[in-house]
């Protein structure tokens, strides 16, 4: 018998508590919030990276500045989260440089075994408390095998999370539920949508609000989830 499990459920017992966990898949279901948010502990930081393909690794390890004539390290947030045990959110990890992407291998290596010497002479260590997430749309091929390697658990998020419909007004969740799921790329749309669509619906009448926000998409949104009957 196949296993199945729920993906957020599993995503929820994951984040914070395995120390690196990767959430994959389609725009606008909430990994970005569930890698900041799930299992914090009260005081721990949350630091978070977005990454193109122009990051370079210094921004993530650190670089010297000048201060008052002359040159101070300073650690990134990479380093910090560390030190501090700190959550550390890689957003889009699948895109960045291959700087990076060998830059994480040290990261996210396994604890015992973390260990970076840095520019200025310091040699560092994470804390026990410190946890990463890599949040992205690619795929698991999309990232050196050696990354996935590090990972301690990597889910394939599908679907908003159900908490996110619920910020929706009633009106908006079942046709939010049914346009963030459609197989049809014509009618599949993300929550980010139904958020945005909620706020201009606030400032104009629904037609406008509806073709602002949905563009081409605005007429099968509105044919395929009856939105007519609204208007
Ligand atoms: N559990 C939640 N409760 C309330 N709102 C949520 C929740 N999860 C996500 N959202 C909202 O849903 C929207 C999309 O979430 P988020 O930015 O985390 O998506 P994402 O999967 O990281 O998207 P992308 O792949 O494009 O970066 C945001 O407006 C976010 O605030
Ligand atoms: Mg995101």
């Amino acid at each position: 018998m196949a296993i199945t499990i729920d993906q957020w459920e599993l995503a929820e017992k994951c984040v914070g508590n395995l120390r690196r966990v990767l959430l994959y898949g389609p725009p606008g279901t909430g990994k970005t919030y569930g890698a900041m948010h799930y299992n914090l502990s009260a005081d721990q930081p949350v630091y978070t990276n977005t990454l193109t393909e122009e990051t370079p690794a210094s921004e993530l390890r650190g670089h010297f500045v000048m201060t008052d004539g002359s040159y101070k390290w300073m650690h990134g947030p990479a380093i910090r989260s560390w030190l501090d045990g700190a959550r550390y959110v890689l957003n889009e990890l699948d895109r960045a440089s291959g700087d990076c992407h060998s830059f994480c291998y040290a990261v996210l290596d396994d604890h015992a075994s973390a260990q970076l010497t840095l520019p200025n002479g310091d040699t560092v260590h994470p804390t026990d408390a410190a946890s990463f997430v890599v949040t992205m749309n690619g795929t698991e091929s999309d990232l050196p095998e050696a990354l996935i390697d590090r990972m301690d658990a990597i889910i394939h998020i599908t679907r908003p999370h159900p908490a996110a419909i619920a910020a929706l007004p009633d009106d908006l969740r079942l046709i939010a539920t049914e346009a963030t799921s459609s197989d049809n790329p014509h009618l599949r749309t993300s929550i980010r949508k139904w958020f945005a669509f909620d706020a201009a619906r606030q400032k104009m009448d629904t037609v406008h609000a509806c073709v602002a926000v949905f563009g081409d998409k605005a007429q099968d949104v509105i044919n395929a989830y009856e939105l007519r009957a609204r208007l």
